[in-house]
């Protein structure tokens, strides 16, 4: 009996031992870039949504150190303001007596559940901002109960597609203006499970929510493919990734029963990104000169990666475009 619970205390410190070290050591206990490339995005402007929390707020942290004016697009001001206040009081820890060549943060509300919210936040971009660089299409919601947006759409669909959709559209005159310029759109691996389901986009016949994450998904990325084409000729790219799995309060709609959750959260942290390493291919599609030019691509860890069929559909993706086009009241 003694030696069977001994042998078990042995085996749990054995294996705590193991997932710290992983942690440590492995890939993901790597140092991340930083340093030299300060100044690296200086008189650029980037707008990136959601970006009060989790991979939105760590690439804002980092292109606000290379330079840039960041412009957190967020759909809660008190929130925002806060998340851009910590931001500032950490870069200004990290770069000490040196902050030349550090960038702005600006904070403007945008709520991408609604298209009235859209149309405001971009009309107010038009007016006060004479250019804009970078576009990262980033806020997204996982695996919400059924939800609508103000405007009637299934939330997560509404959400991750098509306010960013009309987003897009509306900013595209300024982005060409301000040419060569990128458009950065986070997807995720999920997008694998999703189908666009054209007879039923709006989720009244039938809802789940695992499905509706991964359709918004793949539209993330057929929306990329059908852009990168229409921009082709205009020095204004358009990529998609995914990050990894990362740590941030993208869960929030699932529910861990309380007796699991240090287990999950050991699990977490020995397995997941933390939000400034799952940030990389954002930070990178964002900023480095590797990608000039380059368009209309799917990447992880800063790599370009294969995608399935389904993903690379040109009539799907056009069809898609289309129907976009009417769900938000785009004239042509
Ligand atoms: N975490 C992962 O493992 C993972 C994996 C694959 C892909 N992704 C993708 O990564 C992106 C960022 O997610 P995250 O993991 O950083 O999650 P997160 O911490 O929950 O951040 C999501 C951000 O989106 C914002 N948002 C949600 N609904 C919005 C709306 N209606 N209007 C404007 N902003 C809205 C949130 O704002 P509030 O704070 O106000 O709610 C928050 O700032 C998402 O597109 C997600 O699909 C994440
Ligand atoms: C795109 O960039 C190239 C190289 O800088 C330039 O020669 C070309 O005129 C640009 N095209 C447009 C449409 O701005």
């Amino acid at each position: 009996m003694a030696i069977a619970t001994a042998a078990a205390l042995l085996a749990a410190l054995g294996g705590a031992l193991w997932l710290a070290t992983r942690r440590l050591v492995g890939p993901r206990g790597q140092r991340l870039r930083g340093g030299p490339d300060r100044g690296l995005m200086k008189g650029k402007t980037v707008l990136i949504t959601g970006a009060n929390s989790g991979l939105g707020r760590a690439t804002a942290a980092e292109l606000l150190r290379l330079g840039a004016r960041v412009i957190l697009g967020c759909r809660d001001r008190a929130r925002a303001e806060e998340a851009a206040g910590q931001m500032r009081r950490e870069l200004r820890e990290a770069v000490g007596s040196e902050p030349e060549g550090v960038g702005e943060l600006v904070v403007r509300e945008l709520d991408l559940a609604s298209l009235r919210s859209v149309r405001a936040f971009c009309q107010e971009m038009l007016q006060e901002e004479p250019r804009l660089d970078v576009l990262i299409n980033n806020a997204g919601i996982f695996q919400c109960p059924y939800m609508r947006t103000e405007d009637g759409f299934e939330m997560q669909f509404g959400v991750n597609h098509l306010g960013h959709f009309l987003l897009t559209n509306l900013l595209l005159g300024l982005l060409k203006n301000s040419a060569p310029s990128r458009i950065i759109v986070v997807s995720s691996k999920l997008y694998k499970y999703g189908d666009i389901n054209f007879d039923d986009l709006n989720s009244e016949q039938s809802y789940s929510k695992s499905f509706c994450y991964s359709r918004s998904k793949l539209a993330n990325i057929l929306f990329t493919k059908e852009l990168a084409r229409r921009l082709e000729g205009t020095n204004v790219t358009v990529n998609v990734l995914h990050p990894g799995v990362v740590r941030t309060n993208l869960g929030r709609h699932i529910h861990i029963p309380l007796l699991v959750k240090p287990l999950f959260n050991l699990v977490s942290w020995a397995f997941f990104k933390t939000p400034a390493e799952g940030a990389q291919t954002s930070i990178y599609l964002a900023s480095s000169p590797e990608v000039e030019g380059v368009s209309g691509r799917y990447f992880g860890d800063c790599k370009e990666e294969e995608l399935l069929p389904k993903a690379m559909d040109e009539s799907v993706a056009r069809k898609l475009w289309d129907i976009s086009e009417v769900m938000v009241g785009i004239v042509k």
